[in-house]
């Protein structure tokens, strides 16, 4: 049996339907008992478990064969990163107890970064699972495709995507959740010992222009890509009601710069097969529904 976190979201919920594809038996991690009904009906076991208690997480990974680790998205951490730390410490003491046999843990391209950023939360998990006792494989993924869903409604209407990612010209590493789910699944159902690391992006790397031309192809519209300068940045992020813009800005920065990049480069990443098209044409039609 597995023990899937983030199973309502895009990833966990990829990697459980590959699991339960491949005839594997899934407990379900939620947070809400009414949002595990879906996954029941799947004919999953149910666990109700949050990020930060020790105790129900270690109930819930009990008895697993393997633990997919999804900590939850926070673009607006308190300086410090304390709620990152927080989830760690109970994910670390709940490991600890219910000894599952192997641990699949969602990271980022960019875990191993030194300039703290955003992406410092996932460094934090590293450094905080790697002395684990069991086998446990850190996925490092690239950026997802997914978060173009934020531009799907100015593309489509105004035709225009605001790009903090620059120059617009600049390939920039990029995967479907879907092929992260897929492979997590793969990691789940294989044996190895002590602590490995795998980087993930997609079939080839994209640029803020491809974006443009590809939301074009989907929405049969021009779009075009504006580059926001960087002095309007925390403008424009505490406008929308961050408090504490600098780490993302800093990720962005890392992005641009190239200094967020995959530990093995792009020589060494496994390549995705899913294409940005599809995930473009999937996010446009969920924005219709
Ligand atoms: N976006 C990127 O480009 C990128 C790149 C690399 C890595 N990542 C990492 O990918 C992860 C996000 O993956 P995703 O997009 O698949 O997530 P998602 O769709 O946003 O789903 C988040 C999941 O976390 C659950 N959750 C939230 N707070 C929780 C809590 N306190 N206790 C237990 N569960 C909680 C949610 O459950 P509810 O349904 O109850 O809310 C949901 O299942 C993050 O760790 C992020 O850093 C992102």
């Amino acid at each position: 049996m597995f023990a899937i976190t983030g199973i309502t979201g895009k990833v966990g919920g990829e990697t459980a339907r590959r699991l339960l594809d491949a005839k594997q038996q899934v407990r379900a991690v939620v947070r809400d008992l009414n949002k595990g009904a879906s996954w029941a009906e799947r004919g999953c076991e149910i666990a109700v478990a949050d990020m930060s208690d020790a105790e129900s997480l270690a109930r819930a990974f009990m008895g697993a064969e393997g633990v997919f680790v999804l900590l939850p998205p926070n673009f607006n951490p308190t300086p410090g990163f304390p709620e990152v730390r927080a989830m760690v410490s109970a994910l670390r003491s709940a490991l600890l107890q219910a000894k599952p046999g192997r641990v699949v843990a969602l990271s980022t391209i960019g875990a191993q970064a030194t300039q703290p950023n955003l992406l410092t939360q996932l460094g934090i998990m590293e450094r905080g699972f790697e002395t684990l006792p069991m086998p446990i494989a850190f996925l490092r993924a690239a950026w997802f495709m997914e978060n173009s869903s934020l531009d799907v409604a100015s593309a489509r209407d105004a035709g225009v995507i605001n790009s903090f990612l620059q120059p617009l010209e600049k390939p920039v590493p990029m995967v479907a959740t879907e092929d992260i789910g897929r492979v997590a699944a793969e990691l789940l159902q294989q044996v190895w010992t002590g602590r490995r690391v795998v980087e993930l992006e997609g079939p080839h790397r994209v640029t803020p222009m491809e974006l443009g031309t590809t939301f074009s192809k989907v929405l049969g519209r021009p779009v075009n890509q504006k580059a926001i300068p960087r002095s309007s940045w925390e403008n424009i992020f505490r406008s929308q009601g961050m408090t504490n813009p600098e780490p993302r800005m800093r990720m962005l920065d890392g992005f641009n710069e190239g200094w967020i990049e995959f530990e093995s480069g792009e020589a060494g990443s496994v390549k995705g097969t899913i294409e940005l098209e599809t995930v473009l044409r999937f996010l446009v039609q969920q924005e219709s529904k």
